[in-house]
């Protein structure tokens, strides 16, 4: 049910359906989402905005947000994070059990799972439409001719909108393609990723934008790379590598003569193969010396790259996608790395994350035929601050329980000494996992 709420009543554990008052006072450019952090509570408590609608079905109502945050005495930030693991594990969770209790036995679908299926068939049907103005626009770049920049800003801004409504949808739907329309949905996936990354980063909504078409013209100068080349299995030669490592300079000769381009997109063309450490091509600029869109555009291109299926190689999980670039030392940016897994909601192998089910987890890969599916080894709760025996529990893709909250720090919790802790639960005899197997 749609509760509206006061800005000041507002508590971590919410979920915002929507924001009242002008769209310029709002507090974030999304508009769905759950309250999880003081950083989030305190942006929404100090708006201008007059009120806010929550979903009680998909969060905490007003009344258990009350009980919830009864004054707290103790200072020490270690007792508050228990209170809210307590508030996950025995006010929300069961909750949500109970309705896919429900749910399964009425043979209806959770309201959250029926949204996406939804936004998976709106997503086909961009894709679709997408089609047809991504060819032309490498089609034309291949004549020499200007890119007709509107075309792709109004694309941009449909998958934007796509995004917004449930990032997962299109972001899936792309990743799974077929070998022969790698070329333009690969362009649709790197606009997609940036898109989700730059709002997850909360930039500038024209800066969001501004970096969807720069992911869709990211690559446009591979028009001047044969096809030969470009799907060649195998090493390259050492004239075929140079063919290769000319196409940003191409891509970005060929966007400064369309009008309209917006500066990231140009900028992101010329700089999406560069590296940290200084070894990436054209220019070999290093660290501080890339902007954010150079530093983020590598990433999300790596990620469509090693999550596709290649001529030459069979696609990664997105978690063995992301295990493997984070030992890719000197290639990202590492903590904006993280920032994009955040994006995602994945997590590299061994990453802690904190569970909806109030537990502590090491993510330990995928499971489940789609490649989606995460499992996490938890091994602690965070109600009673005490290990438990590691269980094996499968966090399917937009499921609501138990899903993962977030990365979680080692230091917080105090572990003496983490690397022996996460060896001893890895290497530990698992249970078979009943609580998860019910939903
Ligand atoms: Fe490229």
């Amino acid at each position: 049910m749609l509760v509206r709420i006061e800005p000041q009543d507002v508590e971590i554990g919410m979920f915002v359906h929507a924001f009242e008052g002008s769209w310029f006072d709002h507090p974030f450019w999304r508009r769905y989402f759950r309250i999880e952090t003081q950083e989030q509570l305190d942006r929404i408590r100090n708006s201008a905005i007059d009120g806010l609608l929550i979903d009680d079905q998909l969060g905490i109502g007003p009344r258990a947000a009350l009980q919830a945050t009864e004054p707290e005495r103790s200072p020490d930030p270690r007792r508050k994070r228990v209170a809210r693991g307590r508030f996950w594990g025995e006010a929300m969770a069961p909750r949500t059990r109970t309705r896919f209790a429900s749910a399964q036995k009425d043979g209806d679908v959770p309201r959250s799972r029926r949204s996406y299926a939804i936004e998976c068939r709106r997503a086909k049907q961009l894709v679709d439409r997408t089609r047809g103005a991504v060819t032309d626009m490498f089609e034309a770049a291949r004549l020499g001719r200007a890119v007709e920049v509107k075309h792709m800003v109004r694309l941009a801004s449909l998958i934007g909108a796509s995004i917004e409504r449930d990032a997962k949808a299109l972001i899936n739907l792309v990743r799974l393609k077929e070998k022969d329309e790698y070329t333009y949905l690969h362009s649709v996936a790197v606009c997609a990723l940036m898109i989700n990354f730059a709002r997850h980063l909360e930039l500038d909504p024209q800066e969001v934008e501004d970096m969807g078409v720069a992911g869709l013209l990211h690559d446009v100068g591979k028009v001047a790379v044969s096809d030969d080349i470009l799907n060649k299995p195998g090493g390259l030669s050492k004239g075929e590598m140079r063919s290769v490592r000319e196409h940003p300079g191409a891509g970005h000769r060929l966007l400064e003569n369309s009008p309209g381009t917006p500066a990231l997109a140009l900028e992101l063309c010329l700089r999406h193969h560069e590296k940290i450490d200084g070894s990436g091509y054209p220019g070999g600029l290093k660290g501080e010396e890339l902007s954010l869109a150079a530093r983020m555009g590598a990433i999300c291109d790596v990620y469509d790259a090693v999550t596709s299926n290649r001529p030459y190689k069979a696609a990664w999980t997105p978690c063995e996608a992301l295990t493997e670039m984070r030992k890719w030392e000197g290639h990202f940016d590492p903590a904006l790395l993280d920032r994009f897994a955040d994006s995602l909601g994945i997590y590299a192998s061994g990453t802690l994350v904190r569970l909806s089910t109030g537990e502590l987890g090491i993510v330990i890969g995928s499971a489940g035929e789609a490649g989606e599916d995460v499992v996490v080894r938890a091994f602690f709760d965070c109600n009673t601050l005490a290990e438990i025996d590691p269980v094996d529990r499968a966090i399917a893709p937009s499921a609501e329980y138990p899903r993962i909250i977030g990365r979680d720090s080692p230091t917080f919790w105090r572990f003496a000494d983490w690397d022996v802790l996460r060896h001893r639960v890895l290497a530990a005899n698992i249970l078979p996992d009943a609580e998860s197997d019910s939903h």
